[in-house]
């Protein structure tokens, strides 16, 4: 008997893992698999809002079975522990979202010509190497179990046009897209679907805590936007779970944008 469209889009993996799932679109995402029944694995960089992120599930979802792991992405050998300690810990992963990344206004509003080396280096390591790292793992882990699966990448709009002022996130962007679109083609003959999210902007602690909603550039944004607003992170998170879901087994290699028509 086929599967109507819920059914396949309830059909979750089991185990999911979630870098940036302390905040914003990563801890939206998060918070929905668990509802759904789906162990997550978080992974962030900062600690004590990843404790805030669990007591928050657990909240809402009291049987929820969640992880936590402080870590750098950028860290390798770190990002492989992680994704060991969790199969041990949960089982075999075949599910991941990979939503840590940085944005600030010191890096993003900023003409290459001032971009010093060091914020050049941070944007691109967190944001295209510390990404690659994650995927690395999580590919070479459903590899290993011969689990099918589904990777979902955040990449932005800055990785399908350029971000004026923003050279150094946008390159980066642009990579994971490059990255996602490149490991697609290896990995879908193993079942293992690689897939992007680019959105617009989104009202989360990246935007909210650097500033920039005070200046010319939310305003720009703003109206330049079709919808007249940014998107509230669990609207992203939708179109993650529908990513993972059984509901998109076709998907493979594909960047999805969520930006209120921004780039239409
Ligand atoms: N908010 C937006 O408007 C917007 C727009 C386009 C793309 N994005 C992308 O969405 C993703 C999620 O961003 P968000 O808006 O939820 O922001 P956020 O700041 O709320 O969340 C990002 C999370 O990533 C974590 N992180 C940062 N560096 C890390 C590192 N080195 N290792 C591990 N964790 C690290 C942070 O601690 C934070 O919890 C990012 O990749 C961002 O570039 C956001």
């Amino acid at each position: 008997m086929s599967l109507n469209f819920i059914q396949k889009a309830s059909t979750l993996p089991k185990v999911v893992t979630v870098t940036g799932g302390a905040s914003g679109i990563g801890l939206a995402t998060a918070r929905s698999l668990a509802k759904l029944g789906c162990a997550v694995s978080l992974a962030d960089l900062d600690a004590n809002k990843l404790d805030a992120a669990a007591s928050t599930i657990k909240t809402e979802t009291p049987e929820a079975r969640i992880l936590t792991t402080a870590l750098d992405i950028r860290d390798r050998p770190g990002v492989a522990r992680w994704i060991a300690n969790t199969e041990n810990q949960l089982g075999k992963i075949s599910g991941s979202f990979n939503a840590a990344g940085v944005a600030n206004a010191s890096h993003t509003i900023k003409p290459l010509i001032e971009t010093s080396d060091e914020e050049w280096d941070f944007a691109v390591s967190v944001n295209l190497t510390g990404t690659m790292n994650c995927v690395k793992e999580q590919v070479r882990a459903m590899k290993a179990s011969r689990s099918e699966g589904s990777i979902v990448v955040v990449a932005s709009i800055a990785g399908l046009i350029g971000l004026q002022n923003g050279s150094a996130y946008t390159a980066a962007k642009f990579g994971i897209v490059g990255l996602i679109r490149s490991v697609a083609k290896e990995t879908g003959r193993l079942g293992i679907r690689l897939t992007g999210i680019a959105p617009g902007f989104v009202m989360t602690p990246m935007i909210t805590d650097h500033k920039f909603e005070d200046g010319d550039f939310m305003n720009q944004i703003v109206a330049a936007t079709p919808l007249g607003r940014g998107a509230q992170p669990e609207e992203v998170a939708d179109l993650a779970v529908f990513l993972l879901s059984g509901a998109s087994t076709y998907l493979n290699g594909s960047i999805h944008t969520i930006d209120g028509g921004l780039i239409a």
